[in-house]
């Protein structure tokens, strides 16, 4: 079937873009509306044209595959056919459902008139993508929206609902009910244009809402300001504010040649590789090879959460959050009456900023039920297990659980380092449980990290993969293993941070290289943020189960040890790694300073000055080889995997495409070669792993692995 249907209502032409899942505009759409432009402007039985999208939605943008590869030279770009289109005299009405977003908002701005339908998203996101609106929108969204809407919206690349696009003028109409009730509207919009027979409302040719920059010089210059901390390391940012400039002072010729030239410099760089690989990263994701997409789920319409602390506190949110109701269970009346208050606090936290309303959060605490009484578990359909992090407290609630759970619930641990294997067999249903991974806090953090374990159902794979998606999270299937992912290669990343601080880094240098990097705090930010007491437990767990002997290995925990000593505990007790005079902001301490220098003299380690280079290389490299041997286990399915789990659950920056694949923008050749390096001066635990190496020799990344 063509990519663009034409039928036609009366003297109306009606286009539909036809190419599935998301009407994304490659070359057989943009071949199908040049020639329908060309064709309806010179037919005589034609008065006005509606546009329209088949299936879903009206259209979500170019067609990301194609980017980086040759188009065919008889297809126009899309700039030149919105030009005509833009250009024709009889009236233009676009019927937007579902989803306008990038190109797709584009060409309906081209169009002049638009009629928006329920429930539908707005928007241009190229940002996100590493690149600008390539299709005019940098030019004609300030012509539409005025210039401050546009600017927020080109550099966020959020997309908004139809109300908000209806209040900035964005869309002209809204109308009530399906897709065919908005072209309804919008054919009798075209018919109305067309009878007034005014020459047609050209966004382009729009100035009445340039004035705001005129009126306000200094505009440019306090957004790129305000976006700077947000944008560090990007340029895809900054030059959407340099083409919406330029729509202010050029006419809409020259600023499209500006945004086009600007567009060329971002398309191929590796800013916009690395988000278009993670962009596909999060998609990919949710496939698993030997669990098919069609495999029957379990309905989730009733969960348990068991424990109410930091975690299960957070979890019984993110449910209720998402309308499920949620049935939380502790052992005593006091930790549940702590634990619900806590959640109550949390949410009027968000109704005092404004972000939720009273009504929603009454609406949220209401689906959340307390009670001592386990029994209350029996026909719940999940029960997330977020007790204390102990293998026997564990299996003793497991195996209550599998007395009282009706058949076939899903059992599901939070654990962050047990095996989910050995937590099964206190069950007679290994098949139903699964590890439920949720990030700090579970109410904000996106990454849940669902383990497998080696008797898990598919079933219950499938449908907790999905939940994550109805709980608004990015599910990422793991294998069992200690630490899972994400903690595991952290150890390694926070190993190497201390270490470097032994040898004559101190912590506020390796926090900033991290920033600037595009992390969205340091290591040591980072622990004073979690709380340095829970590092410091696992410390001495670990050296009172060797009896008493630290391992022959290299210890990194002096420096912390001894911070922890001093009660230093984080933002939690004003002081940690760094001090925190206002609560929030880390301020380096001349103590810490002191404790670090004296650490080192102890250790027999001559202080020496460490370069931003080397805490990269330092910091990362291992991180990845670690990564590199998750992968060779099998613990991640892909390295892209990997990926998301470090954007979502870590912030790794999106515009560097998560550790993995910025390995290999690296080069896996530079990175064993210098792994090696640090295995001779550092220490066995350096060596670069086999399929790094191997990858390396062959001069493949881990795209190719
Ligand atoms: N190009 C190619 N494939 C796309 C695509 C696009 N623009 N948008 C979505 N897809 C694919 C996805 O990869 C996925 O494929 P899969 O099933 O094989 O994994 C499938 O379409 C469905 O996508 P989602 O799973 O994301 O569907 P949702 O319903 O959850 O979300 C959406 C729909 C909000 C439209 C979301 O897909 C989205 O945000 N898409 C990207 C929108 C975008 O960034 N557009 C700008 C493109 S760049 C551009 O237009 C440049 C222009 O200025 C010149
Ligand atoms: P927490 O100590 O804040 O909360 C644990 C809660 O469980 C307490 O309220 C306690 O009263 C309750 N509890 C203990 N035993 C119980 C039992 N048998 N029955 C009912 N309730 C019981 O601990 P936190 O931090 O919430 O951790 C919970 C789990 O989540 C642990 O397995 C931990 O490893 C994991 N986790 C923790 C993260 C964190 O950042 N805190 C992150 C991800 C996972």
């Amino acid at each position: 079937m063509s990519a663009v249907i034409e039928e036609r209502r009366g003297r109306v032409a009606l286009l539909r873009l036809n190419n599935p899942p998301v009407n994304g505009l490659g070359w057989p759409v943009r071949e199908g509306l040049d020639a329908a432009v060309g064709r309806l402007s010179d037919d005589p039985d034609v008065d006005a044209i509606v546009l329209t999208g088949n299936g879903r939605m009206f259209c979500a943008g170019a067609d990301i595959r194609e980017f980086g590869t040759a188009t065919p030279e008889h297809v126009r770009r899309l700039t030149p056919i919105l030009d005509d289109l833009e250009g024709l005299d009889k009236p233009v009405v676009a019927a937007i459902h579902g989803v306008a977003a990038g190109g797709g908002m584009e060409l309906a701005l081209g169009c002049h008139y638009r009629v928006c339908g329920p429930k539908t998203k707005l928007g241009l996101p190229e940002v996100t993508l590493g690149i600008l609106p390539g299709a005019g929108g940098t030019q004609r969204m300030p012509r539409v929206a005025g210039v401050s809407k546009a600017l927020e919206l080109i550099v966020s690349g959020r997309l908004i609902s139809e109300k908000e696009a209806f209040e900035a003028g964005i869309v002209d109409e809204l109308v009530e009910g399906d897709v065919e009730a908005v072209i309804d509207a919008a054919v009798a919009a075209a018919e109305r244009l067309a009878a007034a027979g005014e020459p047609p409302r050209r966004s382009g040719q729009r100035t009445d809402r340039l004035h705001e920059a005129k009126d306000n010089p200094g505009l440019f210059d306090a957004f790129r300001e305000s976006m700077a901390k947000r944008a560090r390391g990007m340029n895809a940012p900054y030059a959407c504010v340099r083409c919406v400039e330029a729509a202010t002072r050029l006419d809409l010729a020259e600023g499209l040649a500006f945004e086009r030239q600007e567009f060329e410099q971002l398309v191929n760089a590796v800013e916009a590789q690395s988000m278009r690989h993670a962009f596909f990263a999060e998609r990919e994701v949710a496939k698993i090879p030997d669990v098919p997409k069609d495999t029957a789920t379990r309905p989730i319409q009733t969960a348990g959460i068991v424990g109410c602390g930091t975690m299960g506190g957070g979890i019984a949110m993110v449910f209720a959050n998402a309308g499920i109701p949620v049935m939380v269970v502790e052992n005593d009346q006091a930790a549940l009456d702590a634990g619900i208050a806590k959640i109550a606090k949390n949410y009027a936290a968000t109704v005092s900023k404004g972000r939720l309303t009273q009504a929603a959060m009454d609406q949220r605490m209401g689906l959340i039920t307390g009670t001592t009484d386990f029994l209350s578990l029996a026909a719940t359909d999940m029960v997330v297990e977020a007790v204390f992090e102990d293998m026997a407290v564990k299996k003793e609630l497991f195996a209550k659980l599998d007395g009282i759970c009706k058949p076939g619930a899903i059992l599901a641990t939070n654990t962050s380092t047990l095996d989910v294997d050995e937590i099964a067999t206190a069950t007679k249903r290994p098949q139903d449980v699964i590890g439920t991974h949720f990030f700090s806090p579970a109410n904000v953090m996106r990454l849940m990290e669902n383990v497998r374990g080696a008797k898990t159902a598919d079933d219950v794979i499938a449908t907790v993969m999905g939940l994550s998606k109805t709980l608004g999270k990015v599910g990422v299937l793991v294998g069992v293993c200690h630490g899972f992912v994400g903690n595991r290669m952290l150890h390694q990343y926070l190993r190497e941070a201390m270490f470097l601080v032994e040898e004559g880094a101190l912590p506020q240098d390796i926090d900033r290289v991290m920033y600037d990097f595009g992390m969205p705090m340091g290591p040591f930010a980072m622990c004073d943020l979690a709380g340095n007491d829970v590092g410091w437990r696992v410390r001495q767990e670990q050296i009172r189960a060797q009896g008493g002997k630290p391992s022959n290995t290299r210890y990194s925990g002096t420096v912390a040890d001894k911070i922890c000593d001093l009660g230093r505990f984080g933002q939690k007790t004003g002081k940690g790694w760094f001090a925190y005079a206002d609560g929030r902001t880390p301020q380096p301490d001349p103590e810490v300073e002191a404790i670090i220098v004296q650490t080192s003299k102890e250790l027999g380690i001559a202080r020496r000055a460490v370069s931003d280079d080397e805490i990269l290389e330092r910091c990362l490299y291992p991180l990845v080889n670690e990564g590199a041997k998750i992968l060779d286990e099998g613990i991640a399915l892909r390295a892209s995997d990997i990926d998301v789990v470090w954007m979502h659950g870590y912030g790794f920056p999106r515009f560097r495409g998560g550790p993995m694949f910025w390995a290999d923008t690296v080069g896996l050749k530079t990175i064993a070669a210098t792994l090696q390096r640090f295995e001779k001066d550092q220490g066995p635990w350096m060596a670069p792993s086999p399929l790094l190496l191997k990858l390396a020799e062959e001069g493949k990344g881990f795209g190719d692995a």
